[in-house]
């Protein structure tokens, strides 16, 4: 049995760049019928942002459009409106994301959509909530993690590198685009009930935010006594209004930080200056015994400045300086070992290129290689993110610009002739310039 959950769901994505397209890359990927909707001539930004070759599509668009469909269509001619509406009268998914205000020019608002169709859900992503002051901003990811509170919690807290920070992790992007899916998601099954599609209306800005729930949760205990145990500033350095910078703490309440190790050789090199090991320390005290016989720090179990968790939290700056001092003359890879078997929560910072090479991820959904095909061959992206016990996505290539037009067209009715027109009159491909005065 192997029943894509999606299977029968058409979907209409008018969506662009890493929000969108990453909620409809998941959504094709479950098996619904994505049919993406691309300018003439132009396409998703991404086809040629960051490209390796000037020709060929870049791995930024080909990482998010696989499985879709591509419909060049320009929804400002009427006959681009007209093939719009009759594709949004049997979609189950309309998904869009373009500028504020951007979708009503078109004519294609929710109001719109769910008058032509009903049944119809309508997801769009913006940059903030409908309610706040910044709702008609454009917004790319920085702006979702500076105003989510992310960039000023994130970096070091000191010295001069105490600069707000983004996360590597795509938290306004790709993270939107599984936000808006959830929502989605839980509209198809609403529907089943009430017959009726509805509005999922997702925020970069919600999106981040709903990551950065324990920042909100650290403001509430600095609000209430003035310092947070778990931050390096405390109990010596001094704390603001507002929750600092953090540098590499867990977050939580346990004891967490990076250790410099020796550089493993191959790809962990002084270069890349990724020959760090995370460790953490529980607050149980037999787990402390656990780390304390592991390293052979066992005079930590008898001394009162270390034997609690309350007393590790006042000295983690003592706990810092000994444990990396142990780290020091150790691969990543090796502290992760004994520590590891030991029962101590541990994990080596791995580069990009070390986690691409661990062949042990290539288990069908982590990481996955799609064949392109043509000059790209195969590329390696990131799969379906959770197993499902009963289904096994398959990956496909991302299409052509346009080149699955015709084939649309076809199947929503229209004859050569038409087809033959949109292309000439500007709908399905670009207008052709006038050739020029002969001399
Ligand atoms: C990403 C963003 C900043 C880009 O803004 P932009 O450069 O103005 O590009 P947009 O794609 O939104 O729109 C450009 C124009 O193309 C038009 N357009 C896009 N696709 C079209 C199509 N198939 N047919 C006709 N017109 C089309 C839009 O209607 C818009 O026209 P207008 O300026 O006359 O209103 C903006 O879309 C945005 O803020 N989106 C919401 C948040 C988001 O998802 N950000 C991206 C995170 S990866």
């Amino acid at each position: 049995m192997n029943t894509a959950p999606l299977q029968g769901i058409k979907v209409i994505d008018f969506t662009e760049v890493q929000s969108g397209p990453s909620c409809t890359q998941l959504l094709a990927w479950l098996g619904a019928d994505v049919i993406k909707i691309e300018r003439p001539g132009v396409g998703d930004a991404t086809r040629k942002e960051l490209q390796f070759d000037p020709n060929l599509p870049s791995y930024y668009f080909l990482q998010l459009n696989s499985d879709k469909k591509s419909l060049t269509l320009d929804a400002k001619t009427p006959d681009g409106k007209a093939i719009l509406t009759k594709l949004i009268q049997s979609a189950d998914i309309f998904i869009e994301n373009l500028h504020p205000g951007a979708m009503d020019k078109l004519g294609f608002s929710w109001d719109v959509v769910h008058k032509l169709n009903p049944k119809c859900i309508y997801g769009t992503i913006k940059g903030f909530p409908v309610s706040s002051k910044y709702a008609d901003l454009k917004a790319y990811e920085p702006i979702a993690q500076v105003t989510a509170a992310a960039a000023s919690t994130t970096g070091w807290y000191e010295g001069d590198y105490n600069v707000p920070t983004q996360s590597g992790a795509a938290l306004g992007d790709s993270n939107t685009g599984m936000h808006l899916t959830i929502g989605i998601l839980a509209a198809l099954v609403q529907r089943e009930k009430t017959g009726e599609g509805c509005y999922v209306y997702q925020s970069m800005h919600n999106a981040c935010l709903n990551l950065c729930r324990i920042k909100t949760r650290d403001q509430l205990t600095l609000d209430k006594i003035g310092y947070l145990t778990q931050f390096p500033q405390y109990p010596d350095g001094k704390f603001g209004d507002c929750v600092p910078r953090s540098g590499n703490i867990e977050g939580g309440g346990v004891l967490g930080w990076t250790y410099k190790c020796k550089p493993a050789g191959d790809m962990d090199s002084e270069i890349d200056a990724n020959n760090y090991v995370y460790i953490i320390l529980q607050r149980g005290a037999k787990d402390f015994e656990l780390f304390c016989q592991a390293t052979g720090f066992t005079d930590w179990l008898t001394n009162p400045d270390f034997n609690t968790a309350d007393a590790r939290d006042r000295n983690k700056q003592a706990i810092y300086k000994r444990i990396g001092e142990w780290t020091a003359d150790k691969t990543k890879f090796e502290v992760t070992d004994i520590l590891g078997k030991a029962g101590v929560p541990v994990g080596p910072v791995l580069s990009t290129k070390e986690m691409m090479s661990d062949e042990s991820l290539y288990d069908g959904n982590t990481l996955v290689r799609i064949n392109q095909g043509g000059e790209i061959g195969e590329f390696v992206t990131v799969g379906v993110p959770f197993t499902m016990s009963n289904f096994q996505p398959t990956y496909g290539p991302a299409p052509t610009l346009g080149g699955n037009t015709e084939e649309v067209l076809k199947a929503y009715g229209y004859t050569p002739d038409q087809i033959a027109e949109f292309a000439k009159n500007g709908t399905t491909a670009p207008v052709e310039a006038p050739a020029a005065p002969k001399a």
